[in-house]
């Protein structure tokens, strides 16, 4: 079917001129003197378009007055001035055809509002909600945004492995890829043979692409990967998937210093022109879901991130007279409740925390002089607390080997990682966007499973 979307329709000044379009009701009135007007969207924008029907369409009592919420329709009809408020055009029909109907007794979207977790078990259905329409349309506009800034800034946009032999974060928290008949596992001596597995060793779903994007800024300069990581960790809450979309930047010839103004700079660049982009959707957000949320970015746009060595920030959280549920401590770390608190309540806006204790960060962050810390860095955002993890990379390969033997890996896994060091090793960083928490960030959106089409986390992947 050749149809105008119903967001170019709503932008045309053809008036007059015949058009068709296509899409799913989504409220129908009728009035009294034989006219029915019908909200129709399309999925191309959050507006939706009027149409006005009339009985002199052949089927308007035998179809039209009997569509419902949900049915699809085809219109072919006049675009026209409209001078109803709040639009500038709607769609005089000459023609209507019903698509599909879309029982009212049944359709769950019939009703007006339903709570996010009832949105949750009817997926397949969701999208065609305001919500998480505007939703898919901003992770769109984002992801675009984010492949602009980087092709516009000299990064090669690379394909990071799916399947690994290795883990990159040293946490162990990896979902298992294997073809064993799970009845039959193959052992010899008691332990398991992978020798016998499809790839001949024991393989995962990875949880970064950063040591693949290292091998190529290694090569190529500046890279970056954009795809799905996989954590089996146990954590239910609102911050947290199994299944979420990291961006990782890598850059040769580059330190800690110049890793954190790229990221900066990354940030405020994709949120500016996701907020361009999705006019509508923000303004939805800022009304249905946190009426602060346009404030709170735009605020961010206009302020220099705060870099705070973790020592510093640790004395500051410690100084300030709340009592946290978890404790504080060099080698604790942060939780997401210091974190916020840090942004919030201390710091009032973003936070790049750097120089974390090298016990709590993974293998391959450079060791500073102290010895006791490494150059690592962490954004933290409001609400939401850590949303980019990064670091430089330990390019020295006597310090690395040192390391990786220090805290017991297997040496022989990373032998291509140690030899990098040993072929023209160079300065090198990078950093980690969680795509996911940015998404939920810029919605204002108060849990991550409602800001990812399907989600996946611990005890449920439906859909
Ligand atoms: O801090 P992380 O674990 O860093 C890395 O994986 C590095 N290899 C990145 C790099 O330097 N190239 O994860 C990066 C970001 C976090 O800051 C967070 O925003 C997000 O990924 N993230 C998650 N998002 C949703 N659900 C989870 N389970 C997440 N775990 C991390
Ligand atoms: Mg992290």
């Amino acid at each position: 079917m050749k149809r105008t979307q119903i967001k170019d329709a709503l932008q045309s000044t053809n008036y007059n001129n015949p058009i068709t379009i296509a899409g799913w009701v989504r409220t129908k009135r009728d009035s009294k003197g034989g006219f029915s007007f019908i909200e129709l969207n399309d999925g191309s924008s959050f507006q939706n378009i009027q149409v006005i029907a009339d009985e002199s369409i052949p089927n308007y009592t035998s179809d039209i007055l009997k569509l419902t919420a949900g049915c699809s329709i085809a219109v072919q009809g006049t675009l026209v001035e409209s001078p109803a408020q709040g639009q500038s055009v709607e769609v005089k029909a000459n023609s209507v055809s019903v698509i599909g109907l879309a029982d009212p007794e049944s359709y769950p979207l019939q009703k007006k509002r339903h709570s996010f977790e009832f949105l949750r078990q009817i997926a397949h259905l969701r999208p065609r909600t305001n919500t998480f329409g505007a939703i898919a349309r901003v992770r769109n506009a984002l992801s675009f945004a984010i492949h602009q800034f980087f092709q516009d800034n000299g990064f090669f946009y690379l394909h990071s492995p799916i399947i690994t032999g290795s883990d990159c974060e040293g946490a162990g928290e990896m979902f298992r890829v294997t073809t064993f008949d799970l009845n039959n596992i193959p052992r010899v001596d008691g332990a398991i043979d992978f020798s016998q597995d499809f790839f001949g060793k024991s393989t995962n779903l990875t949880v970064s692409g950063q040591l693949e994007a290292e091998i190529y800024a290694l090569a190529l300069g500046n890279v970056y990967t954009f795809g799905p990581t996989f954590r089996a960790e146990n954590s239910n809450t609102s911050r947290h998937l199994s299944e979420f979309w990291m961006v990782e930047p890598e850059m040769a010839f580059c330190d800690l210093q110049q890793d954190c103004e790229t990221a900066e700079k990354f940030l405020k660049f994709i949120i500016r022109e996701t907020m361009e982009k999705c006019p509508d959707e923000m303004a939805f957000f800022n009304k249905f879901i946190d009426n602060q949320i346009v404030e709170t970015l735009g605020h961010i746009l206009n302020s220099p991130f705060e870099i705070i060595p973790y020592k510093e920030a640790l004395a500051m959280l410690q100084k300030a007279n709340v009592t946290f549920e978890y404790p504080l401590g060099w080698e604790h770390g942060f939780q997401a409740e210091h974190e916020r608190y840090l942004t919030e309540e201390l710091v009032k806006k973003p936070v790049i925390i750097i120089d974390f204790p090298k016990e709590i960060k993974a293998f391959y962050m450079r060791r500073n002089d102290d010895g006791q810390t490494v150059a690592a860095m962490d954004i933290l955002f409001p609400h939401i607390g850590e949303i980019v993890g990064g670091s430089q990379r330990e390019e020295r390969y006597d310090v690395l080997k040192n390391r990786i033997l220090e805290l017991g890996l297997h040496i022989e896994d990373y032998w291509w990682y140690l030899e990098l060091r040993q072929f023209g090793s160079v300065e090198h960083a990078g950093f980690g966007l969680g795509f996911d928490r940015l998404v939920q960030f810029i919605s204002g959106m108060k849990n991550i499973r409602d800001i990812i089409p399907f989600p996946r986390t611990p005890q449920n992947a439906d859909f």
